[in-house]
């Protein structure tokens, strides 16, 4: 028989969210007229805004006719789609060249795993988005795997005095779950750690047009000298609702190097043209439209109907003299519980309240006592969901 792949053994029995999602479908099977809300997995709900809808839509077109058929593409994305990103998203700081298109941050997480194998030694924030820890397990990354500790006692930014030497620093900001988005000087001084230490940082900015204030940077390529030191990873999955289109792009600058001199982006570009055959050409027109003046507009229409939604929670949370971090400049709230183990304020609130959240512990140790409220839903659904917890979470 074939043997099991050993890191499989030692990852936690499942996903954060299927597990969430089980424990959701555990209720509905107790109380199946239970009208639950879900502010648990940060998945999208407002509908494509019109520019994109019908870019998709011709572009599916253009699909079923002799002349507008398309198969493969560019395995590193659509070269137009890669100009507008540098040139919109990044006020041209990186080049074209130096972006691939792929079908989400966290295949392209997945993927730099498969990059950088099974010998590097990584540091996590803690807490963080679960695809930084389950996948370096995946990878067999995970010997001295070390954990950044981020709370509010330190501003939710870690202690890189204390962080012993790594090659991989994942850093994801505006964060997933905090929601604390880094100032630049914090920004500095990791971008200088990976400097001092020869690291190289996967900076994960899925979240970055959530940022409302202007000081604080959306790039990591807004810092001097990241471009020596940083691979940036991002996703149009959040900003225009493709969670489900699929379409995000992964920057590996021109300037980084391995030891041995060979130029990270060669090896990236063979995992990507080897393991990937680019993103969909229907939803890279998507992407397209989205970058136009117009859709632009319309993004900051749509983002501001989650930070809308984001507030109300806040505000609801904070009456209940809750504390709460996040929910500005990001779209998640994160709720500190001092005297309650998260998933039992997760259970709580998924039983009495019917809504779901997600359990800080799942985020990794230092998630303990919180837990994770996401703006992702209806209007209506958040209202309600708000009158709710005010009645389950009083004192
Ligand atoms: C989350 O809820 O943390 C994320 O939405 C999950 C994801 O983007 O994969």
């Amino acid at each position: 028989m074939v043997s099991r792949n050993p890191n499989f053994a030692r990852l936690q029995a499942g996903y954060l969210f299927p597990e969430i999602a089980r424990r959701r479908r555990a209720l509905l099977e107790k109380q199946p007229d239970a009208k639950i809300i879900s502010l648990g997995i940060g998945n999208t709900t407002e509908p494509l805004t019109p520019i994109v809808t019908k870019a998709l839509t011709e572009a599916a077109a253009r699909l079923g006719t002799a002349d507008g058929y398309s198969g493969y593409g560019d395995e590193q994305g659509l070269p137009a789609l890669r100009e507008q990103i540098a040139k919109v998203l990044y006020q041209d700081l990186i080049r074209a060249e130096e972006i691939t298109i792929s079908d989400g941050a966290k295949c392209d997480i997945g993927r730099l795993q498969i990059l950088f194998g099974g010998q590097v030694t990584v540091a996590v924030q803690d807490p963080a988005y679960p695809v930084y820890v389950d996948g370096s397990i995946i990878a067999g990354a995970d010997s001295g795997l070390q954990y950044m500790t981020c709370r509010p006692e330190n501003d939710f930014f870690p202690d890189l005095g204390k962080l012993p030497r790594v090659d991989l620093i994942y850093f994801c900001s505006p964060n997933n779950p905090t929601g604390a988005a880094a100032t630049k000087a914090q920004l500095v001084e990791l971008v200088k750690f990976a400097q001092k230490n020869k690291s190289i940082i996967i900076f994960d900015a899925a979240y970055s047009e959530f940022i409302t204030d202007k000081n604080l940077p959306r790039s990591i390529y807004e810092i001097d000298g990241a471009d020596e030191v940083a691979i940036e990873v991002n996703s149009f999955s959040k900003s225009i609702g493709f969670t489900g289109v699929r379409l995000g792009w992964c920057i590996v600058p021109k300037k980084i190097k391995f030891a041995d001199g060979t130029l990270v982006g060669q090896d990236w570009t063979r995992v990507i043209t080897t393991l990937f055959n680019g993103a969909s050409n229907i939803a890279q027109a998507g992407g397209l439209a989205a970058l136009t003046a117009t859709g632009r507009q319309e993004t900051k229409t749509l983002l501001a109907y989650y930070q809308e939604n984001a507030r109300l929670i806040c505000e609801g949370l904070q009456a209940l003299d809750i504390q709460i971090y996040g929910g500005v400049n990001s779209p998640y709230i994160w709720a500190h519980f001092p005297a309650q183990k998260s998933w039992d304020i997760f259970e709580k609130i998924l039983n009495e309240a019917h809504v779901v959240t997600t359990p800080g512990a799942g985020f990794g140790p230092a998630g303990e006592n919180f837990v994770r409220f996401s703006s992702f839903g209806r209007r209506a659904d958040i209202q309600e969901a708000v009158r709710r917890l005010s009645n389950v979470l009083k004192n």
